[in-house]
């Protein structure tokens, strides 16, 4: 059976983490190369990152167009929001989660007026209270939601959604962080004006920029609105199109790993086949987690399969420094809740993990409940 053990680094323990996540050795090994910014092999491969970007979402240019911006994963969504929402704009900021909270404190940094609309962290957004916002103010002109809140696994409507934003000609910007390239996204059909995601998550490459798949109509109308000169989406566009190269010093490794992951990901089969391989890493996890007598804080049907969240086991001998010490120990990395009302921890699905991972995951964290004497 494949295991992730024959491609990761022999020493490293595979990470069920939301990122940085497990990445495979050739990911790794194809960064061993120190490229110019400014050569003709390293523009090339920007170029064609570009494009395969645009295709694993069915799209291309130039009705889209991909942008690359240096940073993890919010300097992406930071640079969208910044450089999308126009002064005299508004943005209606979804939320229910840490990262919808995110968005809202990035459009308060950079003072752009915004109506939050907020959810608690097991709610689901809706297109009815997202058609409601639109028609009590006609001054909103960009609406903000997470795909797949991280914070606890939830996936959230963004088609219903989309579908209110596009009937109201409204701009429409997408936070898939942990989604794109685990779950198919179809930026066309959905509506979506600025789609964020990262090279870390689910295309599994190493962290090092965000990516921007921006319909080119939304991108022209970002010409002078950034408010700032790094995080200009425009600008990086424009940049990148006139000669292929970065304003600014480019991850030249990280994209070099970048473009191999997506050779890997083609390999697989795209994004459903590796949408099926995490669905099945999630069942392995949950079915096996409910037989050792944890619960999810989700409920099933709101759940994706990124990343699961799980409430402590409310026994006096459980205590999750000590669980989690006790996994790291036996070579097992999972990760601490971000829930703000309910204690629990967290568990990745994605990265190049595999079901057999998982099954030992299980085995591992089976013994740290002897060995701490915790029965459920
Ligand atoms: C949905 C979502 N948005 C934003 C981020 C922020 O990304 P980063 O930590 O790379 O800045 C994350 C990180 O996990 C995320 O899951």
């Amino acid at each position: 059976m494949e295991h992730s053990n024959y491609i990761t680094s022999a020493n490293d323990k595979p990470l069920f983490t939301p990122g940085p996540l497990t990445t495979s050795r050739t990911v790794k090994q194809a960064m061993l190369r120190d490229l110019g910014s400014r050569d003709v092999a390293f523009v090339n491969l920007v170029k064609d990152v570009r494009q395969r970007v645009l295709a694993i979402c069915g799209v291309a240019a130039p009705d889209y167009e991909c942008v690359i911006i240096q940073g993890s994963g919010t300097f992406s969504v930071e640079a969208v929001i910044s450089s999308a929402v126009p002064a005299a704009g508004k943005l209606l900021a979804i939320s229910n989660g840490a990262y919808g909270q995110r968005i809202i404190q990035i459009a308060k940094v950079h003072k752009i007026d915004a109506t939050p609309l907020v959810y608690p962290e097991d709610g689901k957004p809706t297109a009815a209270d997202v058609e409601a916002a639109l028609l009590q103010d006609a001054a909103l002109t960009h609406v903000a939601l997470v795909h797949s809140e991280t914070t606890t696994g939830m996936i959230n409507p963004i088609d219903e959604i989309g579908a209110v934003v596009k009937r109201h000609k409204r701009r429409l910007i997408v936070d898939a962080m942990s989604s794109l390239g685990g779950m198919p996204i179809d930026p066309e059909k959905t509506g979506i004006d600025f789609l964020v995601s990262s090279a870390n998550k689910c295309i599994e490459g190493v962290p090092g920029f965000g990516l921007i798949i921006a319909s080119r109509a939304a991108l022209m109308e970002c010409d002078q609105r950034a408010r700032s000169l790094s995080l200009d989406v425009f600008g990086q566009w424009k940049a990148l199109e006139a000669n292929g190269q970065f304003r600014f010093t480019p991850p030249t490794h990280a994209l070099l790993a970048f473009h191999q992951a997506l050779d890997e990901l083609a390999a697989e089969g795209g994004v459903i086949a590796r949408a099926q391989r995490y669905a099945k890493n999630y069942q392995t996890l949950v079915s096996g987690m409910r037989t050792l007598g944890f619960k999810e804080y989700l409920q099933p049907q709101d759940q994706g399969h990124i990343i699961v969240s799980f409430k402590f086991p409310e026994h006096p001998r459980f205590e999750f420094e000590d669980f989690y010490s006790r996994l790291s120990e036996k070579g097992f990395v999972i990760y601490p809740g971000k829930v703000s009302n309910a204690d629990c921890f967290r568990i990745g699905c994605i990265g190049r993990l595999f079901p057999a991972d998982f099954t030992a995951l299980l085995s591992a964290i089976r013994e740290a409940k002897i060995e701490m004497g915790f029965e459920l």
